[in-house]
């Protein structure tokens, strides 16, 4: 995790780094840092382990030689060593001949320092990230002193793991930035050079960039320098900013990203259906992938991706009777797939590690890899077979919101055109469920209304609850998957979702009097039964489904229940599936962030997490 920036622009350095590191918060909080070169040679390093007001504050307070344009920040999410500010990023090597940030995880980081402290260097620091400033020291003053360029290359050579650096040399102001398995971003414009691990941070000041490849070293300033494999090259094409940077930003009517973020799921689904829609019942949206014929389906992902991969691998088997799995990517070692499974790769940020190590693990007779990512330019999107962009523009609040409804959306968009392209889905047919779809824009703003009604007060009943279980049938599990975990990770109170007929299987002893169990409704009789189970326990049911549950945000027609279900049947007698009743997400996101906010939480920066996982 971490995000780390670095800039040589003609007006002070820390003007640029500060707002930068702001927009990087979301890849970890714990501490943040900067360090600036001075107009007579010396480098000016900040660092705290509270927020970036201080070191706005720290800077102000500073006298001595004036700041230049030349810095780099981070903001990290801690690994190796605790939240404190000596393990707090820019670290330096034992005379200060260089100041380091670095994104990612050195693994042989123990040999590495035991060695360098062997032949006398002396850390400051328990983080892994330190022993690169040491080994670029060691070839700096070493007897094959090979400048600056020659030492960051050998650095590399004896590391392991991942890395995004960024080096700044205290005597001349050069910058450095080198990448393996972790994201750069390069960008020039009228206010100067900039490197980020996101295009967010940078994003005021530029209307392009340059993505850096894994082995890629770049020297900041005019010109670029580009080196790959070791020689200068031409830089890659760059790539133009597809949305505005105001996004980046709070509007004065905002109340958090969070909160804008689930009022904007409505007009992301219309944006996402008017570009998509013609092109799902024509098969064309498959066919333009150029992906080969498959016979199975796996959908991979993590947390609230791995929610939407349930439900799009579920829209395979229901349109066209594919054998599909969802695949959680931290355990995929252990999944066996053959070269006719296509495998659906779904990660909003496009980085996350335990997604791009299940893409290696499954290398051995997997299929071809499709990118499901909101980032078109990701490590995810590089290295798949094929990208589908999941659209939601930036996500800021680190719970997904928008991003899910966008990845079940457009997941669910692909699943029918490949099955209208493989003549498993008729064109009217496909025209049925698409009509259905359109529908989703006004089904999710119904649901902000309602829930904005409904849910203050049950809030306020289950204020003081420490635990809360989520249930559904069929569709509805998924989306108590999802609902158990927004409220886990904002509330920091237990929450755990079953499907409802396990309940009795064991979790109905959590079930006392007052527990708050939030229920998906679905039309299948057995849920009741469920349902009054708990309440016969002293249970205090929260449903969310039609009129009359508690939270009535699906209307009335009992079909919408199991959306899931039947809009028509296909060949063969196939049942067809759309996504399930997906505006119930909404009141459990509503509920999560209005609950987290009463009881005193930052909801945009839940604790202990990160947007952008990039560790395992
Ligand atoms: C939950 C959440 C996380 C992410 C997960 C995967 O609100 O945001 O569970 O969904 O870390 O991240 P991506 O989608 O970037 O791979």
């Amino acid at each position: 995790m971490c995000g780390i920036v670095g800039c040589t622009t003609t007006e002070r350095a820390d003007r640029y780094l500060l707002p930068a590191l702001q927009a990087l918060e979301y890849r970890g909080y714990d501490s943040v840092g900067v360090a600036i070169a001075t107009t007579d040679g010396t480098v000016t390093t900040v660092r705290s382990i509270n927020r970036i007001g201080d070191l706005t504050a720290q800077l102000e307070a500073r006298t001595g030689a004036r700041l230049s344009g030349t810095g780099i920040g981070h903001t990290r999410w801690a690994t190796h060593g605790d939240v404190t500010e000596a393990n707090a990023h820019p670290h330096q090597d034992c005379d200060g001949l260089v100041s380091v940030v670095h994104n990612g995880i050195i693994e042989n980081a123990d040999v590495l320092r035991a060695e360098l402290i062997a032949e006398g260097h002396r850390f400051s620091s328990g983080v892994d990230s330190e022993v690169i400033c040491h080994l670029i020291e060691q070839s700096l003053v070493g007897a094959s002193d090979s400048g600056l360029q020659g030492a960051i290359e050998s650095c590399v050579r004896r590391l392991e793991g991942s890395w995004a650096i960024l080096v700044m040399e205290t005597s001349t102001g050069r910058l450095f930035a080198t990448t393996h398995r972790a994201p750069l971003l390069v960008a020039s414009s009228d206010n100067g050079h900039f490197v980020a691990s996101d295009v967010t941070a940078i994003a005021p000041w530029i209307t392009a960039f340059r993505v850096m490849s894994d082995g890629d070293l770049v020297e900041l300033g005019s010109p670029l320098r580009w080196i790959a494999g070791g020689v200068e090259v031409a830089p890659p094409e760059a790539l133009g900013l597809s949305w505005s940077s105001s996004f980046l930003s709070l509007a004065a009517d905002d109340p958090d990203f969070m909160g804008r973020e689930i009022a904007e799921q409505p007009e992301t689904v219309e944006r996402i259906l008017s570009e998509l829609a013609p092109r799902v019942s024509t098969g064309d949206l498959w066919r333009e992938l150029g992906l080969p014929h498959f016979r199975r389906v796996a959908v991979l992902g993590c947390g609230t991706s791995l929610n939407a991969g349930r439900i799009i691998a579920h829209a395979f088997g229901a349109f066209g009777a594919i054998v599909n799995t969802a695949v959680t990517a931290s355990e995929a070692g252990a999944v066996v797939l053959d070269a006719e499974t296509l495998v659906i790769a779904a990660s909003q940020s496009g980085e996350t590690a335990d997604v791009l190590r299940a893409l290696d693990e499954l290398q051995t007779g997997r299929g071809r890899v499709l990118a499901l990512t909101n980032s078109m330019h990701s490590t995810l999107a590089r290295r798949a077979d094929g990208v589908l962009n999941c659209s939601a523009g930036p996500e800021i609040g680190v719970a997904a919101t928008k991003t899910f409804v966008a990845q079940v959306v457009t997941g669910v968009c692909l699943a029918l055109s490949a099955m209208v392209a493989r003549g498993t889905v008729l064109r009217a047919q496909a025209d049925a469920i698409v009509d259905d779809l359109r529908r989703t824009p006004d089904r999710l703003e119904n649901a902000i209304a309602v829930s904005r009604q409904w849910v203050p007060d049950i809030v306020e009943s289950v204020r003081d609850a420490q635990g809360f279980l989520f249930l559904g049938r069929g569709a509805g599990v998924v989306y108590a998957a999802e609902g158990a975990l927004k409220l886990k990770e904002l509330t920091y109170r237990w929450a755990e979702h079953y499907p409802a007929g396990e309940l009795k299987h064991g979790p109905l002893a959590l079930v006392e009097e007052g527990t708050p169990v939030v229920v998906i409704e679905s039309a299948d009789g057995r849920l009741s039964a469920n349902v009054a189970e708990v309440r016969s326990r002293g249970g205090r049911v929260i449903s969310i489904g039609g009129p009359g549950s508690s939270i009535p945000v699906v209307d009335g027609n009992p079909e919408a229940l199991t959306r899931s279900g039947r809009v028509s049947q296909g060949r063969g007698g196939n049942t067809f599936a759309a996504c399930g009743p997906l505006e119930s997400v909404v009141p459990m996101q509503i509920l999560a962030r209005e609950l987290a906010i009463a009881l005193g939480r930052d909801v945009d920066k839940p604790r202990n997490l990160a947007k952008s996982v990039t560790v395992e």
